[in-house]
Parts: C-alpha cells; structure tokens; sequence
C-alpha cells in the first residue's frame, strides 16, 4: 500500500436529513465533531474534527453503492434500502450493527373507507404503488396476494387518493401523513430502523481506524 492511501482518510456516506442529524450524537459519541452543515453547504466532502475521517453527502438509496465500491469505507442505511439494493446486487457489505436511529416501520396503507381485507379475501388484484418494490413483492408473494406494483420515488401517499393505486407500501413513524391524507395503515410489514454498513475490503485493510469507530457507535446506539 502506498503512503498517500495510508493517509487517506476513512470515509464515511450519509445522506442528509434524519440521518445525518440523527448519525451526530454518535460521531459526538467517538469524540467527532462536524462543522459543517449539509443543509446550508453544497459542499458533497465534509471534513470532520478528525483529520482521519470525512464525510460524504450523498442520496439515502445510494449510500450502499458507495460502500460496496469502496468509494466510502463505511455508512449508514434504512434496513429498507438495504432491503431493496440487497435485492439486486450481491454481498461486498459487512453489517456489524443496529444503529437504533431513524426508526419507522414499513407498512400497507389504504384509503379511509377502503374495505382492504375484503378485497384481499376476494382475491381482487391490487394495485400497490411503492418505493419499496421488492419489499412489496416479497411481503404479497407470502400472503398469497396477487398484486401489480407500481414504481413510485415519492410522495406514495397521492398514489390511492388519485386512483392511481388501491394501496401503497411506506414508511410510517407518526401516522401524521397518512392522517393528512385520510390514509389508515392495514398491515405492518416490518420494523425499519438503520444500519451502520462496512464495505468488507477496507474491515479488513483499515481495521485500526475502523473498529475504534465501529466499537464507539455500538456502545452509544445501544445506551
Ligand atoms: P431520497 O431523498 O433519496 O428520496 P429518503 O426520503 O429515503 O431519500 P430520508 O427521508 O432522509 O431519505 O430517509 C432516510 C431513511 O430514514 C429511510 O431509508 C428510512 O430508513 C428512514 N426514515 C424515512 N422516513 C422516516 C420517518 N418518517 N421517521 C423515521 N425514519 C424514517
Ligand atoms: C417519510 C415517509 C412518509 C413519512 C412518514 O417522508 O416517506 O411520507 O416520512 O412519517 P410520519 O408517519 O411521521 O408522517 P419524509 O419525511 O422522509 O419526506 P420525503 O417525502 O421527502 O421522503
Ligand atoms: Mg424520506
């Protein structure tokens, strides 16, 4: 290994929002401050109060692609994205742990008035409009539903109110969308919290630097 990559410092992606605001406590946790906020900086690299790690700003569903190329050393990921990008490309992503942060849970939710377990008893066809279009399928596939997912990047909630779906997969926390848009949740498909994911190459080459991070997140995710 070279000197220049000896001294590159560890990175880590995140994406802005709950993530990166809910990943502070823990780098505070590792004695690592950010100065910077990716709210109001356009910057994409941000350095942190340790010369050996920065951070990079990038979408939530890409942040396991950055890990698996080794483009980042480590990040933090929805067990939703996790779920959908297992589903399409293999291994390269060690998961050492829960971090306990940006908690909700994957749930099918229906229009107020909308008789769901009729329908599902009938064995009427739905229409599922989803971001989460493997977890869907995997959820209906187990119950023996047979359902036509529609490929949504946002805003599901429109989808039934619309009539561009009966129903839709997402991710609830408060019920005050869903309320908003006089949707109920029918079923819970599964508790979503987020992971901290390593990219296997640099466990194993940058380990020393690593794991004291690895070991400061598993003890302050899990007080
Ligand atoms: P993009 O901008 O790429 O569409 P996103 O909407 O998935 O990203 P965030 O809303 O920041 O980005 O969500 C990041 C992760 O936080 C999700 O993958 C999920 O695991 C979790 N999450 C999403 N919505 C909530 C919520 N309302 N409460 C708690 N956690 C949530
Ligand atoms: C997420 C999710 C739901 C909402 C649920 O949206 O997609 O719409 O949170 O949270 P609640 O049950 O507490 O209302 P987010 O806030 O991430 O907005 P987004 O559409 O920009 O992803
Ligand atoms: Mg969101």
């Amino acid at each position: 290994m070279s000197p220049a990559s000896l001294d590159k410092p560890l990175t880590l992606a995140l994406s802005k929002g709950r993530i990166f605001e809910e990943t502070l406590p823990l780098l505070a946790a590792a004695g690592v401050h950010v100065t910077e906020n990716p709210e109001s900086s356009r910057k994409l690299i941000l350095p942190t109060s340790d010369p050996g790690l920065q951070l990079i700003i990038v979408r939530a569903s890409d942040v396991p692609t950055y890990v698996q190329y080794g483009a980042a050393d480590f990040g933090i990921a929805g067990k939703d994205v996790l779920f959908e990008h297992a589903a399409q490309n293999a291994g390269g992503l060690y998961q050492p742990i829960d971090l306990n942060i940006a908690k909700c849970r994957l749930c099918v939710a229906v229009r107020e008035g909308f008789d769901y377990e009729a329908a599902v008893s009938q064995g009427s066809r739905l229409r599922i409009a989803t971001k989460y279009v493997q977890a869907a399928r995997e959820h209906f596939a187990r119950k023996g539903v047979y359902v036509d997912l529609i490929k949504l990047y946002g805003s599901m909630e429109l989808a039934p109110l619309v009539g561009l779906a009966d129903a839709i997969v997402d991710l609830v926390s408060t019920g005050n969308t869903l309320k908003a848009n006089h949707l109920v949740a029918v079923e819970d498909i599964v508790q979503i919290s987020s992971r901290l994911i390593v990219n296997q190459a640099s466990l194993k080459t940058r380990a020393k630097a690593l794991q004291p991070l690895i070991d400061a997140f598993a003890q302050a995710s899990a007080a």
